[in-house]
């Protein structure tokens, strides 16, 4: 007969020490403390517990001092229970927590995890190579403002108001006389204004311009450059265009003049680079010619070093423009250029 069925009918007594020991078998055979939960609700549960259900039967006996007795006994089993219960729990708690330290153990002389180091921004690391490249050439970097005033973006450097070239820079105006700059060129006239001659400076900013698909976009990056001094001529340029491409795209590099047309350069030149893809043999980079176009130079207008207070009989100079991110696509090997502008961290991660 289980305990149950004794605690269900029999006598009292007997069955108390039967269902004691067993449920201190159970106590013992708990291997965790849901298992010892469940013991305890089985003998000493409120309502129905083995042992609580002969207590209530112990109530309804008639002769006194048998109960009293037999209550007694009772109680001091519920007790052992009570005790054997305490203690395997406590055995079972520092098990798990024991456990739980060993698992959570912390080593503190494993090397730590490295750090994820930032990355430059491709067209950031283009703009610093090429400031490096002129810094070797004596150039100083320096900046102007993105609204810039109609004046200085396009009257100063030779395009005056309702002159056709205007209409090739599809420009943001802000109001009558304040523009989003169309290049960095504005910059030519600030330096000499403001650092006079001679002078080699190097302008590396944004521009901006109301041009939006594939290849062209509303904001982009250009690097200015403006060497003035007696004497300068175009074989400085070339020179110093030469000593560029070189730096940034190898030593093998041979580069080529064309001639072109700026309104605040005359002549103006276009200047290729050899494909640094193929060598010159022609390829799909160069579309087969062998060149590609760089940027955009010539030998600063008489009229532009006047506007920048320079005597054009005295001095001389060249200036040159180049498209930061077309650079950045031609020396790291990037296809599309549109990656230069989804800031894409696994792009960026790789460069
Ligand atoms: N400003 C010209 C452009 O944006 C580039 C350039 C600069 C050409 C300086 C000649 C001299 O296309």
């Amino acid at each position: 007969m289980t305990p149950g069925a004794a605690a269900a009918q029999g006598q009292p007594g007997d069955d108390a020490h039967a269902v004691t020991a067993q449920a201190l078998d159970e106590v013992v055979a708990a291997t965790d403390l849901r298992h010892l939960d469940e013991v305890r609700a089985r003998y000493l549960g409120r309502g129905d517990g083995l042992l609580t259900v002969l207590k209530r039967r112990v109530g309804g006996m008639t002769d006194p001092a048998a109960r009293a007795q037999l209550g007694k006994t009772l109680n001091e089993l519920s007790t052992r229970v009570e005790e054997a219960l305490a203690e395997r729990q406590a055995a079972l708690s520092a098990a798990v927590e024991s456990q739980r330290r060993q698992s959570e153990v912390v080593d503190l002389t494993r090397p730590a995890p490295p750090l994820r180091r930032g990355y430059l921004h491709p067209t950031t690391r283009c703009a610093r190579d090429i400031r490096r490249i002129f810094a070797h050439l004596g150039y100083t970097a320096v900046g102007g403002p993105e609204v810039e005033y109609d004046r200085y973006n396009f009257t100063l450097v030779n395009m005056p108001p309702g002159h056709p070239s205007r209409d090739t820079q599809a420009t943001f105006y802000i109001d009558d006389v304040r523009l989003l700059r169309t290049h960095t060129s504005p910059v030519q006239i600030r330096s000499m204004v403001a650092l006079g001659v001679p002078l080699k400076v190097i302008v590396p900013g944004k521009a901006y311009r109301r041009d939006y698909d594939a290849t062209h976009f509303p904001m982009f990056h250009q690097v200015e450059g403006l060497c003035v001094d007696r004497d300068i001529t175009v074989a400085d340029l070339k020179g110093t265009l030469e000593f560029f491409a070189r730096s940034m795209f190898g030593p093998e590099r041979a580069i080529r003049l064309r001639p072109h047309h700026f309104r605040f350069t005359e002549p103006s030149l276009e200047v290729d680079v050899s494909c640094m893809v193929c060598g010159g043999d022609g390829c799909r980079t160069c579309k087969g010619s062998g060149w590609i176009e760089i940027l955009g130079s010539g030998m600063v207008h008489p009229d532009v070093l006047r506007n920048g207070g320079v005597d054009p009989d005295r001095f001389t100079g060249f200036a040159f423009g180049m498209g930061i991110e077309r650079i950045a696509q031609l020396a790291y090997g990037i296809e599309d250029g549109r990656l230069l502008y989804e800031n894409d961290l696994r792009f960026i991660r790789q460069m």
